[in-house]
């Protein structure tokens, strides 16, 4: 199959579709792979690096669009991008359609193939392709947590892991998932205080049997809330309803019965903000300051770190790549059903029920799609 892996476009957006060592794996494995040039240089991955894995570099964005069966990027094409894409082309990327209603109408016009990181679920319902993100998002939630507890961005001026003598910060999180359970690891490395919280009883057990002993665990409610706000100095959000907005854990007059310089990094910013005072920041302008209360509330944090975040999604992503390319995607989806729940929009068709219902489209089964193409194959 021939592949392309264009430069992203999107403002701030320095990660890439693929590793070198992921395009080594393809290009061993038969196929054909053209990368734009500079395509990773926001990474640190440079045109030499995939020509030593077998790629061959492309000047240009339409170079790539024009040359691949299948794209591999990491962001959903923008709209300098939209009349690049050719009829029957697979796009292998993070689409996020029900909250764009221009990608999703521009995308059944092209008659694109596209198949979304974020909807590929596995039979046990774990999504494989956002984990990645979720752990990256995770893990830089206390990093960022702990910068802001610093007295320079005018937080409580504490230390996560104290010194002999004085004693730690205290770590709230709130949601016990992949991100959670990643802040708080991180925050119990730093030798901090941490109490995870979450609704599911049979999560906080397996917490509390496999995290360090300085985690301790809580089902959450609103006095707990409430209470555990007023001395914990570090709040995280990593809460998660599938489908759903975020719920409002954290109210507007909640926040003047915290202590000054208190710290909340709402991860769940994507999803709405798991706090009523969040609105979405960048990474230039990352917090804001309410009551005394620092926000930190980016809704992209895996951005930050392209390199790291780069790695984790092709580790992620490649062996779903590889099926792809080796077997075509009809037959690839076919085998594999987490793969099949991927596919959004088939030339022209919606296939993703939360998708045609996002903006009241007709919806079309992903079986018969790929019945039809299976016949005509
Ligand atoms: N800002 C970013 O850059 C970024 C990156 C990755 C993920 N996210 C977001 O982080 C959030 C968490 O993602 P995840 O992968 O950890 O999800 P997850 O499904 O693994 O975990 C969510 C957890 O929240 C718990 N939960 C739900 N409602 C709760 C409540 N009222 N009180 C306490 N716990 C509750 C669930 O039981 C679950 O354990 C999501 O909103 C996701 O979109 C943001």
């Amino acid at each position: 199959m021939i592949i392309g892996i264009p430069k992203e476009i999107k403002p701030a957006e320095n990660r890439v579709g693929m590793t070198p060592s992921g395009v080594l794996e393809l290009t061993k494995a038969g196929h054909t792979v053209y990368v734009q040039s500079g395509a990773g240089v926001g990474t640190d991955f440079f045109d030499e690096d995939y020509i030593g894995a077998g790629a061959q570099i492309l000047p240009t964005i339409e170079d790539v669009y024009a040359t691949a069966e299948m794209i591999i990027k990491v962001k959903e094409p923008i709209e300098p991008e939209y009349k690049l894409i050719k009829e029957n082309q697979l796009l292998f990327t993070y689409f996020h359609f029900a909250s764009c209603e221009a990608l999703t109408n521009a995308m059944i016009e092209q008659k694109a193939i596209c198949l979304s990181y974020e909807t590929v679920e596995t039979p046990d319902r774990r999504l494989p392709l956002l984990i990645p993100m979720s752990e990256v998002a995770g893990r830089m939630a206390t990093q960022e947590g702990a910068k802001y507890l610093e007295r320079t961005y005018r937080g409580r001026g504490i230390l996560m892991g104290g010194v002999p003598g004085v004693p730690p910060a205290r770590v709230l999180v709130i949601g016990g998932g992949v991100v959670g359970t990643q802040a708080a690891k991180i925050a119990a490395g730093m030798g901090a205080d941490v109490t995870i919280m979450d609704l599911n009883l049979e999560r906080l057990r397996y917490l509390d049997d496999t995290m360090p002993a300085n985690v301790h665990t809580q089902v959450g409610n609103e006095m707990r809330i409430r209470e555990a706000i007023q001395e914990n100095d570090l709040i995280i959000g990593a809460v998660l309803i599938p489908g759903a907005k975020a719920p409002k854990l954290i109210t507007r007059d909640m926040l003047p019965t915290m202590r000054q310089g208190t710290v909340l990094v709402d991860v769940a910013i994507d999803q709405g903000g798991c706090f009523e005072t969040s609105k979405p920041t960048t990474h230039d302008d990352p917090t804001y300051i309410i009551d005394d209360v620092i926000h930190y509330t980016v809704a992209n944090m895996p951005g930050a770190v392209p390199f790291t975040s780069t790695l984790a999604l092709t580790n992620a992503t490649l062996p779903y790549a590889m099926q792809l390319a080796n077997k075509g995607w009809v037959k690839a989806c076919n085998e594999n059903s987490a793969l099949k729940l991927g596919l959004n929009i088939v030339k022209g068709e919606v296939v993703y029920r939360g998708v045609s219902e996002a903006f009241d489209l007709p919806y079309v089964p992903v079986e018969a799609v790929l019945q039809k193409e299976a016949v005509e194959i």
